[in-house]
Order: C-alpha cells, then sequence, then structure tokens
C-alpha cells in the first residue's frame, strides 16, 4: 500500500480525534494509583472513549480483549488488562490508547510512574519522552522517513538504553495500522521522503536493558527478554511543510 496523504477534510477529522484522545490520557493519568487494577484503568478509558461518541480502535483489533493495553514494568506493550494485576507504588505504567471519530484513528501511549518511582524509572520515562520529540524535529516535508528512526535511536543510546527492534510505529488514517512502518533504531536506508499531509503515529518502545522482545502466553503480552523496564510514548502526528502538527498532545503540554 503506498503511503497516503490526506485531504484537509480527513485531517481536520484526524485532529479532533486526536484533541479526544489526549483527553482522554489526561483523565486516566488522574487514575492512576497504587491499588487500581488494571481492568478498572481499561473499564474508565473505555467508558470516557464511548462517552465521546468515539469507538474504542483496540477492543477486538485482532482479537485484543480490551479499549486500553496497560503495560506494566517489563511489559514492553500490549499488556492485557486484568482484575488479578493491581498497581503498586513504584511501579510504571504504559497505557496505549486509540479511538475512531467520524471514521478516523487517533492513537497515543503515556508512560506514567505510580506513586513514587527510583530515579531508574524516572529516567527512562523522561528520556523515551523526550526520544519521540527528538524524532519529531525531522518529521517535515523534504527529509526522509528515517531521519526520525535515527534521531530516535540516536539520542536513547546516549543513556545506554535500547529500542525496541521487533514493533514499529506506523501510518494512521481511517486505519489504526497503514504504510509506512516507523523503527525506532538507526536504519541504513533513508526510507520514503515525507510530504504534508502523511499522518504517522511515531511510537519509540525504549528498554534500560536489551532490546530484544518476548511475547507471554497470552499472545498478546510483550515483555523484555531480560527482564528489565521498559517505557512507550506515542502520538499521531501531521507532516506539513514546517513544523508538525501533534494532534494527540495533552493541552496542559503544548
Ligand atoms: N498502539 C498500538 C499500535 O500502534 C496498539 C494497537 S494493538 C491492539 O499498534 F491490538 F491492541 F489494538
Ligand atoms: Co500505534
Amino acid at each position: 500500500m503506498p503511503v497516503t496523504i490526506k485531504s484537509s477534510r480527513e485531517i481536520a477529522l484526524m485532529r479532533e480525534a486526536g484533541k479526544r484522545l489526549a483527553e482522554v490520557h489526561t483523565r486516566l493519568r488522574d487514575v492512576i494509583e497504587p491499588g487500581i487494577s488494571t481492568k478498572e484503568i481499561d473499564r474508565l478509558g473505555r467508558e470516557m472513549i464511548e462517552g465521546m461518541g468515539c469507538i474504542p480502535s483496540f477492543l477486538n483489533y485482532n482479537g485484543y480483549p480490551a479499549s486500553i493495553c496497560v503495560s506494566v514494568n517489563d511489559e514492553v506493550v500490549h499488556g492485557i488488562p486484568s482484575e488479578d494485576v493491581i498497581l503498586q507504588e513504584g511501579d510504571i505504567v504504559s497505557l496505549d490508547a486509540g479511538l475512531i471519530y467520524e471514521g478516523y484513528h487517533a492513537d497515543a501511549a503515556r508512560t506514567h510512574g505510580v506513586g513514587t518511582v527510583s530515579p531508574q524509572a524516572k529516567q527512562l520515562m523522561n528520556v523515551t519522552r523526550q526520544s519521540f520529540f527528538e524524532g519529531v524535529r525531522f518529521a517535515r516535508e523534504g527529509n526522509h522517513l528515517h531521519d526520525i528512526s535515527n534521531a530516535i535511536d540516536a539520542y536513547i543510546r546516549r543513556f545506554g538504553y535500547t529500542a525496541v527492534r521487533d514493533l514499529v510505529g506506523h501510518g494512521i488514517g481511517s486505519q489504526l495500522h497503514e504504510d509506512p512502518q516507523i523503527p525506532n533504531f538507526t536504519q541504513r536506508r533513508k526510507g520514503p521522503m515525507l510530504k504534508a499531509g502523511m499522518t504517522l503515529a511515531v511510537e519509540p518502545m525504549i528498554n534500560i536493558g536489551r532490546p530484544d522482545v518476548e511475547w507471554l502466553d497470552d499472545d498478546w503480552t510483550v515483555v523484555t527478554e531480560d527482564g528489565t523496564l521498559s517505557a512507550h510514548y506515542e502520538n499521531t502526528i501531521l507532516i506539513t511543510d514546517g513544523e508538525p502538527e501533534i494532534f494527540t498532545l495533552e493541552l496542559c503540554e503544548q
């Protein structure tokens, strides 16, 4: 599939989708505290999304059984919410959420600390978030896709971290996953040229230890092979001829 260029109508709908998803993340952030189950986070997230008249895009996607992916500590992504998983002081938790508004998708992830976390965990979360912005500096017309990948990897390596290789970011629009794939680690090739009107989900998944991951028996939950912490940060963005527009940024962060 070629990388699609969105019309101004499509862009307007994706902007609205993004605004709603940013609000979901703002509100979910407030419910993160020791004692909450990951199932309850999913229930609240689904209620928020549906309350906005939107569709939770992850629910039943390839059989995924929830609306919010909740991944704790060494879980990288796609954790399945459970009544039996209770957040504890010092945990880090990644929330990945997606919604559909008027046929268009937004996709975004945040990693939060539960109560007070170790300095190591805090740094991992900050560096992962910052790596997104380091990559997105290069997200403009005329640059190449892998300028984003290379910038993310170069930044996180300065801290001795590694980028997960088995999972990548993606184009997004009327489908959750569109071309191109967006790696978070250094690429030899330049990748496709970026053009105004492309919409991308850029999502670094960063480990303190080795980059290798494995899948749990539930066939969804991705964990680090060495058991070290992993963080995830993702936004849906629009390529323009100048600064990219970040559709899913919380208002307080802009
Ligand atoms: N944000 C993730 C992605 O971009 C989550 C989708 S996987 C799902 O791939 F199955 F849970 F929907
Ligand atoms: Co995504």
